[in-house]
């Protein structure tokens, strides 16, 4: 199956790495122009020229998506350069895990802020050329063009997760946004839904013990999941294994495909089952 996103312009943010970077590729693979997003822009330029070799269309654009300027650059740089805008996938994230008693305002702050309000700031700048443009086809009468939204959730969303009290209070807002969005943009055509990933292999679920970090603020976060989980999570896991990031990209796709017409405000688990 190939083609699914042909003539389809898409912003992917957080696609430097992971599973945004998957999706990107599967995009692009699928016909799309894809606006590759990240604040490392080594990892997103390298996105873009292993797409680019593969006969695709992506370009490029840096920057943090925690900076309140940075989704109006982003989403008008996706528009001169392409023209249109019928993708948007709200991607970039990281985990800033701690228990409950000890967890700083900052940490808490901090993941509401790259999870709900800068997706928030995506939508809203990209609701000119989404929300606007459909609105105009509509009065035109005009039949209107596919256009998508995808939030990424987490299973620590939908379900909690001891040590991520900020995180899943996070990735469940993100579940309110999304049902808020297909409710509002429903009439122009436009639709919401959100992807929920259980354990996909990526830097963010690396053993916790090998010490990867992320750089915030000035700060070193320590990124992973301790080991003694991630042993677990397999078992309660109907797949009994964790996915792969091109696994976890196609749960993006199937969301925003207009294949997908009639699906809005919905939640996809992409889990391999977990926890059914
Ligand atoms: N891996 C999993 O098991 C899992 C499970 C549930 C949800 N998720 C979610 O999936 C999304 C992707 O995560 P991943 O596992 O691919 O992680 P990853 O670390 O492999 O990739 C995330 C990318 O986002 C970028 N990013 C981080 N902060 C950013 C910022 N402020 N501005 C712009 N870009 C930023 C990073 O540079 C990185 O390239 C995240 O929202 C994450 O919360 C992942």
């Amino acid at each position: 199956m190939a083609g699914l996103l042909e003539n389809q312009v898409a912003v992917i943010t957080g696609a430097g790495r992971g599973i945004g970077a998957a999706a990107a590729k599967l995009f692009a693979e699928h016909g799309a122009s894809v606006v590759v997003s990240d604040r490392d822009a080594e990892p997103a330029e390298a996105v873009v020229a292993e797409i680019k070799d593969a006969g695709g269309q992506a370009t490029s654009v840096t920057g943090d998506v925690t900076d309140a300027a940075f989704a109006e650059k982003l989403i008008k740089a996706a528009v001169d350069t392409y023209g249109k805008l019928h993708i948007l996938v709200n991607n970039a994230g990281y985990t800033w895990d701690g228990v409950i008693h000890k967890m700083t305002d900052q940490q808490w702050q901090a993941m509401l802020d790259i999870h709900c309000t800068a997706a928030f700031r995506m939508i809203r700048a990209a609701s000119p050329y989404m929300r606007d443009v459909a609105k105009a086809d509509k009065n035109a009468g005009k039949e209107p063009e596919p256009r998508c939204i995808v939030n990424i959730s987490s299973t620590s969303g939908t379900h909690g997760n001891a040590g991520q009290i900020n995180y899943s209070t996070a990735k469940m807002g993100v579940i309110g946004m999304t049902k808020t969005v297909a409710k509002e943009w429903g009439q122009f055509g436009i639709r919401c839904n959100a992807v929920v990933f259980g354990y996909i292999e990526t830097r963010l679920t690396r053993p916790k013990e090998e010490g990867g970090k992320i750089a915030v603020g000035g700060q070193e976060i320590a990124l992973g999941v301790p080991s003694d989980m991630l042993g677990f999570i397999p078992m309660v896991t109907a797949l009994k294994r964790p996915g792969k990031p091109e696994e976890a990209a196609a749960g993006v796709l199937l969301m925003a495909a207009p294949i997908a017409s009639y699906i809005t405000g919905h939640v996809l688990e992409v889990t391999g089952g977990f926890g059914v």
